[in-house]
């Protein structure tokens, strides 16, 4: 007779008391930054995130203007007391990664195409952060961009699902990005489109086994609906 031995998981219960596929508390809000063109606020339990879209405006220089399609500038930074640690002013590596990768989850639901030469510029300041505040970045900017009346094709969402050790959960938060039993943390933010489902982002830093992706992509998919209503929510009460 062959026993087989299934190691649990070294991580059996959340830290702050939260089921494995429960977000942290979100709130959300339209119109934070009155001078910008659109403007929103994303929070989700202690990571708060604002957005700010500026266009689309003429793009300058000349040189860098796309006469068949508009082009979308994102900027992400995170305020000098967001963490204990002060973090230095300042573009840094992580921020310039995380600019880019949310101007790629970002650009698939602008619709481009309806302003050439143009530019539309996305500010994304982390007043606070407790981990996921590129995701929550995205949900604001999002918001943003809609509030500007930025022509859209759908809207999107995005969560952070973690691994840690063998246990799946959604919105991790830094005590459990910091576990380190078993086989650590990794952390797998995923930004889904509202209406096609595409996937505009998904990073991942680790091991994980098809099975468990497959079981990723359904928490992030349940857990963007949800981000989804509340994003709607926020936009109908502005009469957007
Ligand atoms: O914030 P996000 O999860 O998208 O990105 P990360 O690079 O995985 O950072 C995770 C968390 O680490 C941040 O949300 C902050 O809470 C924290 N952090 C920090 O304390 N100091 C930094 N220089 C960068 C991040």
């Amino acid at each position: 007779m062959v026993i087989k031995m299934v190691e649990k998981s070294k991580y059996t219960k959340r830290m702050d008391g939260r089921k494995f596929d429960e977000i942290r508390p979100i709130e959300a809000k339209i119109g934070v930054i009155p001078s910008a063109d659109g403007s929103a606020m994303f929070k989700t339990g202690d990571t708060v995130a604002i957005a700010a879209v500026f266009g689309p405006r003429v793009l300058h220089p000349q040189h860098m203007q796309n006469p068949e399609k508009g082009i979308l500038r994102v900027n992400y930074g995170m305020m000098p007391f967001s963490v204990s640690d002060r973090i230095r002013p300042g573009p840094s590596r992580r921020s310039q990664e995380i600019s880019k990768v949310t101007e790629w989850a970002l650009a698939p639901i602008v619709e481009l195409e309806a302003f050439p030469n143009t530019v539309v510029d996305v500010f994304i300041q982390i007043p606070q952060a407790d981990a996921g505040t590129r995701v929550a970045g995205i949900n604001a900017a999002v918001m943003a961009l809609a509030h500007a009346g930025v022509p859209m094709k759908e809207m999107a969402s995005a969560i952070s699902i973690g691994k840690l050790d063998k246990t799946l959960v959604v919105d991790i938060n830094k005590d459990e990005e910091d576990f380190r039993e078993g086989e650590g943390s990794t952390d797998i933010p995923i930004c889904i489109l509202s209406r096609s489902k595409k996937i505009s982002l998904l990073q991942l830093d680790g091991k994980i086994s098809v099975k468990e992706m497959k079981k990723v992509f359904k928490m992030a998919k349940e857990a963007c609906t949800k981000i989804h209503k509340v994003q709607v929510k926020a936009l109908k009460e502005v009469g957007r």
